[in-house]
């Protein structure tokens, strides 16, 4: 791989994930640009500050890059130990909305990685919410949403990162309109500090999945991953999500089709 000269905005930075993506896109040599909502110090050339909840706090934190960036890694999320219109916020809608104010600066040959969820393995279920979730904005009323098509505190992790999934494939016309890939990936359970919320918010039906996990992914498993979809190697992956789950996600098909 090679990253060297390379410039990659990661949210998320503060810590977890996206400290890992961070330290590990140094050591690639490449130079990495920050955002987070907490101060991120560490394995960083540069820090923005970065609310995803917050439309106005992304447009001004990519106002402030004015250089050519090669790769966005969209790592930042929330646990659903938030109110279910604000997960969706930050996790889909933040996250969207970001990249789509970061492509025109994305040089041709960029790379934008998603980090979505095992959780949104049955993305298609939902699939006419999904159309009309695609219709909304950072700005639309989406309490009136949740409220309507049943997004509760149960499934609204599950739903925002659906909605990545979701987005992320039904964006691969962006390949033929600028040469800019797009793709998720969905990792199981990662030892990050976030693993304790998602233990604690676990309902009866999620348990089964983290039984059948023979362990945690530690975050370099995860970022190994990131950077591969990041560098010029992995340029016939696109609009693609991929599980990067130690083989969870075998395991629950198996179990769904009974083979
Ligand atoms: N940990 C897991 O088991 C697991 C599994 C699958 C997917 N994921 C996903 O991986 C990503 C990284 O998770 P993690 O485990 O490293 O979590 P983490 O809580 O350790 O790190 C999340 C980072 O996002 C930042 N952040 C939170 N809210 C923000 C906001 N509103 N605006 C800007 N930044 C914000 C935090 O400051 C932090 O730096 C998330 O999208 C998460 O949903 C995690």
């Amino acid at each position: 791989m090679n990253l060297e000269r390379k410039t990659i905005v990661v949210t998320g930075t503060s810590r977890g994930l996206g400290a890992q993506i961070a330290q590990q896109l140094k050591a690639s040599g490449a130079r990495v640009i920050g955002l987070d909502k907490n101060e991120t110090t560490e394995h960083v050339d540069h820090y923005i500050p970065l609310d995803l909840a917050d439309g106005k706090s992304i447009e001004t934190a990519v106002s402030q890059i004015n250089e050519p960036i090669h790769g966005l890694c969209n790592v930042a999320g929330v646990a659903p130990t938030l109110p279910p219109p604000l997960v969706l916020k930050i996790n889909y809608f933040g996250n969207r909305h970001l990249s789509e104010m970061m492509l025109p600066k994305i040089e041709e040959g960029g790379s934008i990685v998603n980090i979505a969820s095992g959780t949104a393995m049955g993305w298609a279920r939902n699939i006419e919410k999904h159309k009309v979730l695609r219709e909304l904005s950072i700005e639309d009323d989406l309490e009136a949403f949740c409220a309507e098509y049943d997004i509760v505190k149960a499934n609204c992790y599950h739903f925002s990162k659906e909605a990545i999934v979701a987005w992320t494939i039904s964006e691969w016309k962006r390949r033929e309109e600028r040469d800019v890939r797009m793709n998720a990936i969905s990792p199981g359970p990662i030892e990050t500090p976030l693993l304790p919320d998602f233990l604690s918010d676990m309902t009866p039906k999620d348990a089964p999945m983290f039984e059948m996990q023979r362990s945690n992914a530690e975050p370099e498993e995860i970022a190994n991953v990131v950077l591969f979809l990041l560098d010029d190697a992995s340029r016939w992956i696109h609009a693609a999500n991929i599980p990067v789950d130690g083989g969870l996600s075998a395991i629950v098909q198996k179990r769904i089709f009974q083979f």
